[in-house]
């Protein structure tokens, strides 16, 4: 049988670390606040020169040689984020050019958090289809540049990073087993970035109203996660008919870690299984599961065969799962 199998992981982030300790003197807020609501003690910091793209391109870089091929290789680019390096071209292209991928096919996909699994969905598609036999996938956020700093309900949330994956086409049993993908755009206002798009086009009216930010009504936000993802983690082992002490390590969206916390708990999974890293990382969006699956790889927490069950939610609202036979 045809599946998708991922070949390499590769990840970056930025040098810059900010810590809580820094957040106390930029904005009313505690070191103490955030360790408990969210589980976060640092994340990283692009630098002002730094793109999406730039990030991209070392998490990718990384992804190829450990595949141990060119970039002239891969036939499609694939790079999940909201935060491009501009409205046009995509981040995609520009990564593109970077590596030299000369034979790919570019595109981004914006689906926030949910991105990579997103990704993985297209990417799967085209795969099991016969369209394409090899596909790198990206995902990369720098999200610090559309952060309110002055916000202390956002800023102390989120960080940049990225991830990348080489996609295979095998025909073994390794690979993905199954990634579902869903939608409720009418949760839209309780997380957007409202200017900058044909909506609220840049103006120095969206830029005095502060519409170039992104916003969240987190706690709102932080009930439905919780509700939906019980649920998604459920069907997604019952569709594969496996039980949750099959699977080796789950690995989350890394938004907070009580939201993670009664994910594995629904799953009556111990947080032994668990890959956590958003103490280190912050939430970054689109690049948290590549991010924290290539830590998982190299750390060695996932062998040959293991089950891996990655599982998001984010703004769109959106969420999505996939389960991965390593
Ligand atoms: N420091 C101190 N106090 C704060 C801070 C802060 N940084 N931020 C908020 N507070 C205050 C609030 O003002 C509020 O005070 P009040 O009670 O006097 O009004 C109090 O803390 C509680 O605020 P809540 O918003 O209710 O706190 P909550 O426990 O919900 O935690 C959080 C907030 C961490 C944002 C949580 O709701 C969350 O993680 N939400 C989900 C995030 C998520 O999963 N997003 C989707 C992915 S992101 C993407 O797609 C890009």
């Amino acid at each position: 049988m045809l599946r998708t199998k991922i070949v390499s992981t590769g990840s970056y982030l930025p040098e810059r670390i900010l810590s809580n300790s820094e957040l106390e003197k930029m904005v009313d807020t505690s070191d103490q606040w955030i360790t408990e609501r969210t589980g976060i003690k640092e994340r990283r910091i692009a630098s002002n020169d730094q793109a999406v793209s730039d990030l991209a391109f070392e998490a990718s870089k990384l992804a190829l040689e450990r595949a141990q091929i060119s970039a002239k290789d891969i036939e499609l680019i694939i790079v999940a984020t909201i935060t491009g390096d501009m409205p046009v071209p995509s981040s995609g292209c520009i990564l593109q050019d970077k590596l030299g991928a000369v034979n790919a096919a570019a595109f981004d996909i914006n689906a926030a958090c949910s991105g990579f699994i997103y990704g993985l969905s297209i990417a799967n598609a085209y795969i099991k289809s016969g369209v394409y036999k090899r596909i790198l996938l990206v995902g990369a956020e720098v999200l610090s540049k559309f952060t309110n700093w002055k916000d202390r309900n956002t800023c102390v949330l989120f960080g940049d990073g990225a991830g990348a994956v080489i996609l295979e086409a095998t025909d073994g049993d390794q690979g993905i087993y199954s990634v579902d993908i869903y939608s409720d755009g009418s949760f839209a206002n309780l997380l957007n970035l409202p200017g900058g798009g044909s909506k609220n086009p840049p103006s120095p009216e969206s830029l005095k109203n502060e519409l170039h930010y992104l916003q969240m009504k987190g706690n709102e936000t932080f009930k439905v996660a919780v509700k939906t993802l019980e649920q998604l983690v459920i069907s997604t082992i019952e569709k594969n008919n496996i039980k949750s002490s099959d699977i080796k390590l789950l690995i989350p969206h890394q938004a907070n870690l009580r939201i993670i916390s009664a994910t594995a708990s629904r799953l009556g999974m111990d947080m032994s299984r668990v890959m956590v890293n958003l103490n280190k990382c912050g939430n970054t969006s689109a690049a948290s599961i590549p991010i924290a699956l290539d830590e998982a790889v190299t750390s060695g927490r996932i062998e040959k065969n293991d089950y891996i069950l990655l599982e998001a939610f984010g703004g769109g609202l959106t969420w999505a799962s996939a389960l991965i036979k390593w």
